[in-house]
């Protein structure tokens, strides 16, 4: 019997509260929902049924046949193919791309430019690997705002021409070695009901965006527009708003020292199915398309976003083995369970619990469940995955039954170290 196991006791309660929620968030418009309600809504509450999250049926089969060793994850590609093409349908003004550093695989990349996606970068190597599919340079941005001097001049040499910055010294740099390129400025935004915010390493306030765009000119670039990334993970559609009415202040800044900008990047956040009751994909271009229009009128500049987790998460799943079930004294009820993956192995985003998979037991046949911490395989004591979210799991899980864990296509291949105490790096299938 299979059994997702999601957290916290009184599930009962938990679960008509939650149908009902999940009924009412249907009725209510994506805008109406301030990020604490939807942040409330997605806090683990209940046992979940087995059909309570996207299922990439091809790669659960692949797993029931093949059986390959653990850990392994597999990733569905005609799921990410159809989510390309529900952002595209949802917000057909934008053009997508695909941000590289969820999931750069070949397979993942070859797909999406075959549907049309262009690429967002983050380094040299990624660049490579967007190539590699035959997009051509123009399909291409290379969006990390703090990049090597070697490496704009490598891209801009073979054709890469559009480039993020959020500094005076980065632009320098750009003007430096790029030189005629053209340029976008990232601001700083709100992050509100983000799970895995960004926006505090990255960018600068709309005025001094204002300021390094009118300065580009002076160094000899195309200033272009304005980027900004509203979280990753980002549960609130509405936080588009604020985000795009600061970037027409810089636009129109611009405006009055003759300078014409045309592009916003209206970056990534959009999410994934990690717990029941996120807004779907076309709350979330209503939502972009009313404030654009609110700030733009009828006249729109050209917009383009860059999905990662959105493309990615749900179109995979990972398989890990339980290692070991134990107790730190008799009379503590929650185990401790240990997997053959953790931290290191590709779940990095468990940092702080931000992200919290849906872990489902398979190999068991107890219907009841009690209160676990989980945690990795690794002699590191920050390997723990989930202590406070309260998961629980079936009471007579053991060593050697298998589990899985759901939606893990996105960030966990790419973070899972080289060889840290001897483990191998998260093996992965693509069909
Ligand atoms: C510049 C940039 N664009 C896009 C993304 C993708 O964001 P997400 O996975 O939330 O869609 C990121 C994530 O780190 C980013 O830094």
């Amino acid at each position: 019997m299979n059994k997702i196991a999601a957290v916290q006791a009184n599930s009962k309660l938990a679960n008509s509260k939650l149908a009902k929620s999940k009924k009412a968030s249907q009725e209510v418009s994506a805008r109406d929902l301030t990020a604490t309600s939807l942040r409330a809504q997605l806090a683990p509450q209940a046992v979940i049924a087995n059909d309570a999250g996207p299922r990439p049926e091809r790669a659960l089969q692949f797993l029931a046949q093949e059986k390959p060793a653990t850990p392994c994850l597999v990733v569905d590609l005609d799921v990410v193919e159809r989510k390309y093409a529900a952002l595209q349908a949802a917000l057909p003004q934008a053009e997508i791309f695909y941000a590289v550093k969820a999931n750069p695989a070949p397979q993942i990349l070859g797909r999406l430019a075959a549907a049309g996606s262009s690429f967002d970068t983050a380094s040299s190597g990624e660049i490579r690997s967007a190539l590699e599919t035959g997009a051509a340079p123009d399909r291409i941005s290379f969006g990390n705002t703090i990049k090597k001097p070697a490496d704009i001049a490598w891209a801009h040499g073979i054709g890469v021409n559009l480039f993020a910055f959020d500094a005076i010294e980065e632009l320098r740099k750009i003007a430096a070695h790029a030189p005629g390129a053209s340029v976008y400025c990232r601001i700083l935004v709100e992050a509100e009901g983000a799970l895995w915010p960004l926006n505090r390493k990255f960018g600068c306030v709309p005025e001094m965006a204002t300021e390094l765009l009118i300065e580009a000119r002076e160094l000899g670039l195309v200033p272009v527009g304005v980027s900004f990334h509203v979280g990753s993970q980002q549960l609130d559609p509405s936080q588009w708003d604020r985000a795009i009415a600061a970037a027409k202040s810089v636009f129109d800044g611009c405006a009055k020292a003759g300078v014409t900008l045309n592009m916003i990047d209206l970056g990534g956040g959009f999410p994934a199915e990690y717990a029941p009751g996120v807004a779907g994909i076309e709350a979330y271009g209503a939502a972009i398309s009313d404030a654009i229009t609110r700030s733009f009128g009828q006249t729109w500049p050209r917009l383009i976003i860059e999905p990662g987790r959105y493309m990615v998460a749900d179109a995979g799943v990972i398989e890990a083995e339980v290692l070991l079930v134990s107790r730190k004294s008799s009379s503590e009820e929650r185990r401790w369970v240990y997997l053959d993956i953790g931290r290191f192995g590709g779940l990095a985003e468990t940092e702080g619990e931000a992200i919290r998979y849906r872990v489902e037991a398979l190999d068991t046949v107890a219907t009841a469940t009690g209160p676990v911490i989980l945690a990795g395989p690794t002699c590191d004591s920050a390997d723990i995955l989930y202590d406070k979210a309260n998961y629980r799991l079936p009471l007579d899980l053991k060593a050697g039954d298998r589990v899985r864990l759901h939606s893990t296509g996105a960030y966990t291949t790419t973070y899972s170290a080289i060889n840290f105490n001897g483990f191998d790096p998260l093996k992965a299938y693509f069909i």
